[in-house]
């Protein structure tokens, strides 16, 4: 069977979604490319795989089929664009990019070239979202009006202060207020909704963990869909508490959902004349809508980091260029997820008015 040659471009969280790909049965780990030698040694002896560069141009010039774009937040479109102009699909770690004006490069570069893009979003690909998502797909929900995600994941002793070192989680998540890593939160319930924010507000609690960090310890982001809809979204990367960055709920006339709030809360799920009033049922429950990707998937992916999502995703992207299809997170998908947090910088700079998000297309 063909597979698609991927190398990997910036092996930190680039070399998990390498070890990843070997349980995506249509992906070739080709090459890895960092510019850092010793990092790049130390993945390559890993994961066995022979062929290294340090220099990203170098890469493109080779028999690669794509890339896995994995280098810091700020290059994923100049990484992205420069791939797509040498010939290259892209699957690029999120978010899709860091402004407007970028989203936009990126909207123009990918329809110039013909080629795939799609956004690694693998929250969308964890294993119990997969059954919720096919059970409001077969409308068992009746229509969603309401979703939220939680993004609590405590970063403040591990981020670096501006004027030491280059860091991409510094600039771009301490630095900024508002949402700028919303993909994880709103990429799954944009899947659910089938539909684009197109307004948001953004308010926050103020700074008092980090003496010099710009972003609020919490944000909170209300979106507004296109038909009306609302999502809220809360980020929280400085709090001393237990994380929890897999949070998700959603209610629609005749279902609701909510994912465990502490590792030992179950899924549940509560449906309109299946569940008992007033109760819940475990979400396993329901996992004959486990999707056909997921029942196809070696055992071992379930084990995999993030329950699994990775080599799923991997997957999909590899056969989207092999049958030649529609990447299941393309590049307006991308842009839908990611340009409501560039937008609620601006919300949250306003005092939390209401700010429109553009629209791709
Ligand atoms: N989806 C997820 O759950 C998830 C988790 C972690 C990180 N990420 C994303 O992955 C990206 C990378 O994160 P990270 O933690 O690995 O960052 P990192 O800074 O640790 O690693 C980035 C690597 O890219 C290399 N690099 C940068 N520019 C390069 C160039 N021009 N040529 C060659 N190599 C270059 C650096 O040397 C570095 O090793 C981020 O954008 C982040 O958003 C996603």
């Amino acid at each position: 069977m063909k597979k698609v040659r991927i190398g990997v471009l910036g092996v930190g969280r680039g070399a998990g979604l390498a070890r990843s790909a070997r349980l995506a049965p249509s992906v070739e780990l080709a090459a890895l490319c960092d510019m850092s030698e010793e990092r790049l040694a130390k993945a390559s002896a890993t994961m066995g795989v022979q062929t290294t560069y340090t220099s990203y141009e170098a890469m493109l010039d080779s028999d690669v089929d794509a890339v896995l774009v994995a280098s810091p937040m700020p290059l994923h479109v100049k990484h992205a664009v420069q791939a797509l102009r040498a010939g290259k699909h892209v699957l690029s770690e999120v978010t899709a990019a860091t402004s407007i004006e970028e989203c936009w490069e990126l909207f123009e570069a990918v329809r110039d070239s013909g080629l795939k893009y799609m956004l690694a979003e693998n929250y969308c690909y964890m294993r119990p979202w997969s059954i919720v998502l096919n059970m409001v797909r077969a409308g068992l929900f009746g229509e969603l009006y309401y979703g939220e995600s939680d993004q609590l994941q405590d970063f403040a002793s591990r981020l670096p202060h501006p004027d030491t070192v280059a860091n991409w989680r510094t600039s771009e998540l301490a630095m900024r207020k508002g949402h700028q890593y919303i993909t994880h939160d709103l990429g799954p319930l944009y899947q659910a909704f089938g539909e684009r924010v197109r307004q948001v507000v953004c308010l926050g609690s103020g700074q008092h963990h980090v003496s010099w960090a710009k972003a609020d310890d919490t944000c909170v982001v209300l979106c507004e869909t296109e038909s009306g809809k609302l999502i809220r979204i809360r980020l929280d990367f400085f709090s001393r508490r237990p994380n929890n960055y897999e949070y998700y709920g959603l209610q629609g006339t005749k279902a609701c959902y909510e994912a465990p709030r502490t590792p030992e809360e179950p899924h549940r799920i509560h449906v309109e004349g299946q569940t008992p009033p007033g109760t819940w049922q475990n979400l396993w429950e329901y996992d004959q809508y486990l999707s056909e990707g997921w029942k196809k998937m070696p055992a071992d992916a379930i084990n995999d980091h993030y329950d699994g999502g990775a080599p799923l995703m991997l997957e999909d992207f590899a056969r989207c260029i092999l049958d030649d299809t529609r990447p299941p997170i393309d590049v307006v998908d991308a842009l839908n997820m990611t340009a409501p947090g560039l937008m609620s910088e601006i919300s949250r700079e306003r005092g939390g008015v209401p700010v429109e998000v553009p629209e791709f297309k």
